[in-house]
């Protein structure tokens, strides 16, 4: 599994994550061997939620022992965002993950509340040594630039955004916007949710065809596809450990500009649209 650095932290990240959203639904025990197996292989980037139900409670279980192996990720819902709901959010989460500390913090998506007041209480967690770095997610360049004039240069340790090959707006402003600031990206939703390309489509053919010669599969590729980007990480979901050793394969494949231009043709950018795309 590759590493690279986790915008200014001066962490090395995991190249390939596992995100948690919908984890704790169905099969507990299976989930929980799923993200140990994904850990086992080198996925040591674990992306939760206070939003996520009981996701935090299904990585505790997973992480026993093992604290130290992960780059724990938890974010704060805009809501409870304030200077005072920020720090009890992050308390609850630790408490939920069994932890006494978080490697980044992020602001799920921009709400109502002040960034000062986020970014004072990120600060405060900094200090008291709750939380190593702090991000924000969901956030468009402008969005971005704003964060930058409250928290100044490289304060920003990432953004996560959707990202995945049917949904490529983050191009166009926002990772050009983080690779010049230093911030990381991580793509969320890198398989299109619950929805990834069809074998039978034009695109699933194209993935079919580079899978092929790659001794790989699709949903690898379409990692590769993403992670060309210095600046990115990816954070599939699987609660399956089978899924879980497919996924973190991926962290090691490396396209072709050919192949990537192929890709580009089939899975085309599209023009920028006027707010970014979220789920
Ligand atoms: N910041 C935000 O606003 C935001 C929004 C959405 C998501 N996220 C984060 O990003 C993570 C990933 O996004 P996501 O959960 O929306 O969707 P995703 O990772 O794009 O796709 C998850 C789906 O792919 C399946 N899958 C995973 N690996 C597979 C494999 N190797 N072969 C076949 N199927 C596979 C999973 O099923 P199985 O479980 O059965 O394998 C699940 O149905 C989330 O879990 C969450 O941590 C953040």
């Amino acid at each position: 599994m590759k590493h690279k650095a986790f915008g200014r932290t001066g962490e090395q990240v995991s190249v390939i994550g596992q995100g948690t959203w919908y984890i704790d639904r169905g099969d507990r025990a299976a989930a929980v061997s799923a993200l140990r197996k994904g850990l086992d292989l080198g996925m040591t980037h674990i992306d939760t939620a206070e939003m996520y139900g009981d996701a935090e409670l299904v990585i505790a279980d997973a992480i026993a022992g093992r604290r130290d192996e992960v780059f724990l990720v938890s974010k704060v819902l805009p809501g409870n965002a304030s200077r005072r709901g920020t720090v009890q959010a992050c308390e609850r989460s630790l408490k939920r993950l069994g932890t006494d500390r978080l490697d980044c913090y992020l602001l799920h998506w921009r709400g109502q509340y002040p960034l000062e007041e986020t970014v004072a209480a990120f600060e405060g967690l900094v200090s008291a040594g709750k939380i190593r770095s702090w991000g924000v997610s969901n956030f468009d360049a402008s969005h971005m630039a704003e964060m930058l004039a409250v928290a100044g240069e490289g304060r920003i340790a990432c953004n996560q955004v959707l990202y995945h090959l049917n949904e490529r707006a983050i191009e166009h402003s926002v990772i050009p916007w983080c690779e010049h600031h230093g911030v990381a990206v991580v793509a969320y939703s890198p398989f299109g949710h619950n929805d990834f390309p069809e074998p039978t489509s034009a695109g699933g053919k194209v993935l079919q065809e580079i899978a092929a010669r790659h001794n790989s599969t699709p949903r690898q590729v379409a990692l590769g596809f993403l992670n060309r980007h210095p600046s990115l990480f990816a954070i599939p979901k699987t609660s399956r450990a089978i899924h879980a050793a497919d996924n973190a394969a991926a962290g090691d494949i490396a396209l072709t500009e050919s192949e990537v231009a192929a890709l580009d043709k089939v899975f085309p950018l599209g023009r920028e649209p006027r707010s970014l795309p979220m789920i």
